[in-house]
């Protein structure tokens, strides 16, 4: 083992419905990604995205962080863990604060002070600000991009606040504590896996990503480079599997392995002739069955995860709605013919997503499951966790740091 705490490595861990999966991982001068261990476990506590069983989760996540140890022969305690689930909401918030000094022209305070009293504006009781991102600032001469020196009398800012369940996330931080680990780095897991498969052109032109796994689909909308929108549909993978077993009197076992090797999400793509066999239930008879009959399944409830995602786009605000393109992430999105469908529902081009700029361990996470803990190891190198967060004091800024750290030196 090398050393015990180095900041040359972090840790992404992944607490999904399906799966709990932790990735060690260390960036390359270069911008590249390597991974030097993955560990992968069936998520046995958890239930679209929120914990049930605490101590079948502990078990998960124990099991997936050594695995990913033994393989890369370290161990990290840089974690970042991400967070989704129905508890998740966001919003807008807008706030303005005066210049005291106006020809001294704005200064990192002023900033601060403006995004805190965003945030302070939309804070609700029992629930936890995840992330506040500035949006865009405005000055007495209209929108700026960057306020910093600008001389005005007022300075305002549109601030995007994503904000958690206080229970669930402590439910989530008391398990990762007792199985061992600590950390201060929570990150929707839609933002990390925009890290590990959106392009720059992508996030600055407008996209739609929609991170379907296996409890929940996870939607957010970047343009302008930075998120704009993130909700979650409490539908994924699992429904599937589930409208399959009931569709053809079969088990969700047999089901979920019939969808992985003979599934297609559009049955116009399957040939009439194609079929497989399968054991039903009850009288445990062997059957044939027509693939086609097998994807209008898997169409029909597709294509409610679409439509439920487009109902809820369309009911924001016409600023955070553009997108130009759809990207399909996650272990759904290995369905044969969804990107024609996504293609379809959406009208505009659509891609599944798969993690880009890998080395090391690249040909096993290569994979749309791994996005979003690929995405969290990428953030953990990135400069938003070595900068004071725009809505957070400097002062939980030093003091969050400097626990770090110290950390680093034990
Ligand atoms: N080859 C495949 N074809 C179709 N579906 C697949 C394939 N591989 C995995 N899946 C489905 O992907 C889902 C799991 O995806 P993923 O690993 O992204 O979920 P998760 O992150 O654990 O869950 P969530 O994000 O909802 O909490 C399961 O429903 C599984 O059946
Ligand atoms: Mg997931």
């Amino acid at each position: 083992m090398k050393e015990r705490i180095n900041r040359k490595y972090v840790m992404g861990l992944d607490v999904g419905t399906t799966k709990v999966c932790a990735i060690i991982g260390e960036q390359d001068p270069d911008g590249s990604l390597s991974i030097l261990g993955v560990g992968s476990t069936p998520s046995l506590g958890l239930k679209k995205g929120i914990v049930i069983d605490m101590d079948q989760t502990i078990e998960s996540i124990q099991k997936a962080i050594q695995k990913a140890v033994s393989v890369a022969g370290i161990e990290s305690h840089d974690l970042v863990v991400g967070i989704a689930g129905g508890h998740i909401q966001s919003h807008d918030s807008r706030a303005s604060v005066e210049i005291v000094n106006v020809t001294g022209g704005v200064r990192r305070r002023d900033i601060v002070r403006v995004n805190e009293r965003a945030k302070a504006l939309a804070m609700p009781v029992d629930r936890e600000i995840l992330h506040s991102i500035p949006q865009e600032y405005s000055t007495d001469s209209g929108p700026v991009k960057n306020p910093m020196g600008q001389v005005t009398t007022k300075l305002e800012v549109n601030v995007h606040i994503v904000t958690a369940s206080v229970t669930s996330v402590q439910n989530l931080m008391k398990c990762i504590k007792q199985a061992g680990y600590n950390t201060n780095s929570i990150l929707l897991e839609s933002i990390a896996s925009s890290e590990s498969i959106l392009l720059p052109q992508e996030k600055e032109m407008g996209v739609l990503l929609l991170d379907i796994g296996g409890g929940t689909t996870d939607l957010a909308i970047f343009s302008r480079g930075h998120i704009r929108y993130s909700g979650v549909i409490p539908l994924g993978g699992d429904n599937i599997t589930n409208d399959i077993a009931f569709g053809l009197k079969i088990s969700p076992f047999d089901a979920e392995n019939a969808k992985k090797k003979y599934g297609c999400a559009m049955t116009n793509l399957v040939r009439p002739e194609e079929s497989f066999s399968v054991t039903q239930i009850v009288n445990n008879k062997k059957v044939t069955i027509k693939r086609q009959k097998m994807a209008d399944i898997i169409e029909a409830r597709m294509e409610e995860i679409f439509h439920l995602s487009k109902e809820r786009i369309n009911s924001i605000s016409v600023n955070e709605k553009s997108y130009a393109g759809l990207v399909i992430t996650g272990g759904s999105s290995l369905i044969e013919g969804i990107a024609e469908l996504g293609e379809k529902a959406f009208e505009c081009p659509c891609r599944v997503g798969y993690p880009n700029n890998l080395k090391g361990m690249a040909s096993v996470v290569s994979s749309p499951i791994y996005a979003t803990g690929l995405g969290l190891v990428r953030h953990g190198f990135s400069d938003v966790l070595n900068q004071p967060p725009n809505g957070s004091s400097l002062y939980e800024w030093i003091k969050d740091n400097m626990i770090k750290f110290i950390g680093f030196f034990k």
